[in-house]
């Protein structure tokens, strides 16, 4: 017994420094230990020889034993894979390319949308898509029970009445002017959510930009001028705008504006209904009582405000038929966008 423990210590040691490599000496090593002549199964023949009483030590170490031999045949043949490959690799070969992705459509019109008001001094401010009533409409001057809130049907959370998904980024803006910092000139894009039934043409959620400036002295004049110059530069230098009075209970007056048609140059087609008009965004003069809402001097101070959908120009920008694509991220619709200009 002892003089076969002391022959599979030597056998370890000789597996363990065993260095030759390559296939040839993988495969001697293999019929040298593990072969059906080989010194393992030479062991095992011993296991006849030892008194009972030790059988079951023995075997343990042998097939201990077994194991260890294995696994440096493991390593052999994996090493003689890897140096096959290394030996394979043409260094000459240029690099595989790494893809580029690509901006989503969505994305991109917003960008182009802030970076035409950041030239004109407006700063980009965000805030949460779960928001509390008072954020979303009682501070925008509708109050409880208000008919304006049917106009924006509303997702709200179960566990708390009070908190809801936001219909629209104005709640960055009372963040905003909450914190009474004036003058208050600011961009707030963001994802919002309407409980509409999903099509082609509609969908759950969508995204937004708004705007707001807040100043002494800010008038109507800032406010079609500021939005003239935002069409010209996202629509083009020859774009006609025109403002239609409107109703929205955070401002008054309040003004939509259309864009005349791109496609058509105001002719009238399919797109514009035969109008030759576009509507691009909602405007207004801000609600005094929204401004004292949110701790500011309405006597003091005056500002406007407006929003717009994303989703509606990205679709026409891009000649795109079906709203729902925008957010199936399948990657062949995706890769097309690279620019929204
Ligand atoms: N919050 C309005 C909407 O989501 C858009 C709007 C913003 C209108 C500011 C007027 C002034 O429909």
């Amino acid at each position: 017994m002892e003089d076969l423990l002391k022959q599979i210590q030597d056998y370890k040691t000789e597996i363990g420094t065993y260095n030759a490599a390559g296939e040839k000496a993988a495969e001697e090593f293999r019929i040298k230990w593990l072969g059906t002549k080989g010194l393992v199964k030479n062991l095992m023949g011993e296991m006849k020889n030892v008194p009972n009483e030790k059988k079951k030590e023995f075997g343990q170490i042998l097939n201990e034993f077994k194991q260890f031999a294995e696994a440096k045949y493991e390593e052999l043949k994996q090493s003689t894979v890897d140096s096959q490959q290394s030996s394979n690799i043409d260094l000459t070969l240029p690099g595989d390319a790494v893809p580029l992705g690509t901006r989503h459509p969505i994305s991109l019109m917003t960008n182009r949308i802030i970076s035409i008001f950041q030239r004109l001094g407006f700063a980009v401010a965000e805030g949460p898509e779960i928001e509390d009533d008072w954020h979303n409409f009682t501070a925008l001057n509708l109050p409880e029970h208000h008919p304006a809130r049917d106009m924006q049907d509303t997702f709200y959370v179960q566990q708390n009445p009070d908190w809801l998904l936001r219909t629209h980024t104005s709640n960055i803006q009372i963040r905003e002017m909450e914190k009474g910092k004036l003058p208050v000139r600011i961009i707030c894009p963001g994802r919002v959510y309407r409980n509409e039934t999903v099509s082609a043409r509609s969908h759950c959620f969508f995204h937004q930009v708004e705007g707001m400036y807040i100043d002494e002295n800010v008038s109507f004049a800032d406010l079609k001028q500021t939005l003239y110059f935002f069409a010209k530069e996202m629509y083009g230098q020859d774009v006609k705008i025109r403002f239609r009075p409107s109703y929205f209970p955070f401002t008054e007056p309040s003004a939509e504006m259309d864009i005349s048609c791109m496609l058509c140059k105001g002719a009238g087609c399919n797109v514009c209904k035969k109008t030759g008009w576009l509507e691009i965004l909602g405007s207004g003069m801000v609600h005094p009582n929204v401004l004292s809402n949110c701790g500011i001097d309405p006597n003091k101070y005056t500002g406007f405000a407006f929003g717009m959908g994303i989703e509606r120009p990205a679709l026409l920008k891009y000649g795109i038929n079906d709203i729902r694509l925008f957010s199936e991220n399948d990657v062949r619709f995706l890769k097309q966008f690279t620019s929204a200009v």
